[in-house]
């Protein structure tokens, strides 16, 4: 055996201490359902944001970017330039960084592996034996899982271009509008900005690497900012399913009044 096959074979998947054999498992709660249901939500969400913000210009050309003073945040920041090629969506240009931050997310990761790959299915319960043949995220491609934290740095621009869109959806003339969309607006960026401060990578990133949180005031400074990011991690699987479908609905709605078939409610106009 080579050493490349060696290292390979201990990297592989170990046995575990699960039920063997595929669905297998000793467990009696309906286990199966919330894999399912966060299937069904994800696999919609990603098509709809993917087909929105990727493929819909491409293929049919207006691209509804903008409604009523209402960016949609797949296109923030709009980088568009006058001979732009027709089959390059602007949603492209920016997209890549959200969808590398989720797609690589600690908690998206457990989940769709769970649904996905059923890797395994749920806890203590049997997965299928072809896993064992892998090194999974010890080898390429899944090794490519690590470059999370670098993408958390960069989400804080498309973030930054959300709460700057803001302006215009609560002051798209100067004036001041309280209505649905701009309510929307808030809450999509407010989750976002949950989803980002509650990253795992942040939370080391801010308390890692420290032999005393109490030394020096910097490092006091960083414990309390741990201990505050960290109670936000606690919930961020809430902020992750709340942020992708408000993403979701809040370009559905630029669409809708973009194409007309809403009008924007306002609640009130200073
Ligand atoms: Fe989920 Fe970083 S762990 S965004």
């Amino acid at each position: 055996m080579t050493v490349q096959g060696a290292v390979l074979r201990a990297l592989r998947k170990p046995r575990g201490t699960a039920s063997q054999g595929f669905g297998e498992t000793t467990r009696r709660d309906s286990w199966a359902i919330y894999p399912i249901l966060q299937a069904i939500v994800f696999t919609f969400c990603a098509g709809y944001l993917t087909f929105s913000g990727v493929l819909w210009g491409p293929l049919f050309g207006p691209q509804f970017v903008e409604a009523d003073g209402y960016l949609s945040p797949l296109f923030s920041p709009l980088i568009v330039w006058p001979d732009m090629p027709r089959w390059l969506s602007p949603g492209l240009l920016i997209l890549w960084i959200p969808i590398g931050f989720r797609a690589t997310c600690y908690y998206y990761r457990k989940a769709y592996y769970r649904f996905y790959f059923a890797d395994p299915p749920g806890c203590a319960v049997g997965e299928p034996t072809i896993h064992r043949k892998f090194a999974l995220e010890n080898a390429f491609p899944f090794i490519l899982q690590n470059i999370h934290r670098y993408f958390l740095y960069l989400a804080f621009i498309p973030l930054t271009f959300l709460w700057l869109d803001i302006i215009p959806a609560f002051l798209p003339d100067g004036r001041l509008r309280l209505g649905l969309g701009s309510a929307i607006f808030l809450l999509n960026v407010t989750l976002l900005t949950g989803y980002s401060l509650s990253c795992h990578s942040l939370r080391h990133f801010v308390g890692g690497r420290l032999d005393c949180f109490s030394c020096t005031r910097r490092q006091r400074a960083r414990y309390e900012a741990w201990r505050w990011l960290s109670s936000l991690n606690r919930h961020h699987m809430a902020y992750a399913w709340a942020s992708l479908l408000t993403v979701t609905l809040t370009d559905l709605y630029v669409r809708l009044l973009a194409v007309g078939i809403v009008v924007d409610p306002t609640l009130l106009r200073l």
